[in-house]
């Protein structure tokens, strides 16, 4: 197995530096999944520190999670309101919690960190088993780019720059896999830390394949959360599917 494989690593390299500013502003999020979410309960795939759980909760809908990582859960924790949504620590490929729910969601391109093959097809499957009847699934995603990812493999991107530290970014995909790895490396006196992340990227309609092959229909796909028209030039999507 790849490291990229293992569903806690994003958590432990990445918890202590989420909450930083520079991550997209959730209200949008929340006011559009809020609309979806009826009497609730809503359940977040990878609810990660809250970003967008806690002001869906301050909306008043009940929100439930699961996520890999407990670092990323005990910033959820720490924050309030974020002690009080029930949050099952696991893999979300597995869905591993009963329940009928009118929403579930996964967003910030993170149905793309399940890198094992299969893994993404085994959580629209299971997705299905939790939906009540007209339930809906919601994914948020970028739209694969060929010109960016060969950018990025040209490019050495800086990240930090400060007086005892160098950070820096690059790239490699492999295209036939649709899968990349990202290295972040830190250069500071006595040491190079590296920490490696990986996707496995999808097009929207590789999505809508595995959304059909679980039994859910694609009811509707936009640019961004303000229901933008969703083109060939979007940079991302968010897409519904729904269990009649
Ligand atoms: C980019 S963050 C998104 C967190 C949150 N959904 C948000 O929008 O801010 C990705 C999250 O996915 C979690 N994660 C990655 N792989 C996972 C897996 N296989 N199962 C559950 N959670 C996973 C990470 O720990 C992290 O919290």
């Amino acid at each position: 197995m790849s490291i990229l494989d293992d569903p806690g690593l994003f958590g432990r390299q990445w918890a202590t530096k989420y909450d930083q500013p520079g991550n997209p502003d959730p209200e949008p999020a929340a006011a559009f999944l809020a609309g979806l979410a009826g009497s609730g309960p809503a359940l977040e795939l990878a609810i990660g520190s809250g970003r967008v759980a806690l002001p869906l909760a301050a909306r008043g809908v009940a929100v439930e999670g699961i996520e890999a990582s407990p670092e990323m859960v005990e910033l959820l924790r720490g924050k309030p309101g974020g002690a009080a949504l029930p949050v099952v620590l696991g893999d979300m490929a597995d869905v591993a919690v009963d329940g009928s729910y009118p929403l579930v969601y996964l967003v910030f391109n993170t149905l793309f960190n399940l890198t094992v093959p299969g893994r993404q097809e085994d959580c629209f499957r299971n997705v299905a088993r939790v939906l009540a009847p007209g339930g809906r699934f919601v994914i948020e995603a970028f739209v694969p780019d060929e010109e960016q990812f060969a950018r990025d493999e040209r490019e050495v991107q800086v990240h930090g720059v400060t007086e005892d530290s160098v950070t820096v970014r690059m790239h490699r995909y492999d295209r036939e896999a649709q899968t990349f790895l990202r290295q972040t490396l830190t250069f500071r006196e006595g040491g190079i830390q590296l920490r490696p992340f990986g996707m496995r990227y999808q097009w929207p309609e590789q999505i809508d394949g595995f959304a059909e092959a679980a039994g859910l229909r694609l009811e509707a796909r936009y640019a961004d959360w303000d229901r933008g028209r969703f083109t060939a030039e979007s940079p991302s999507h968010v897409s519904v599917y729904r269990k009649d």
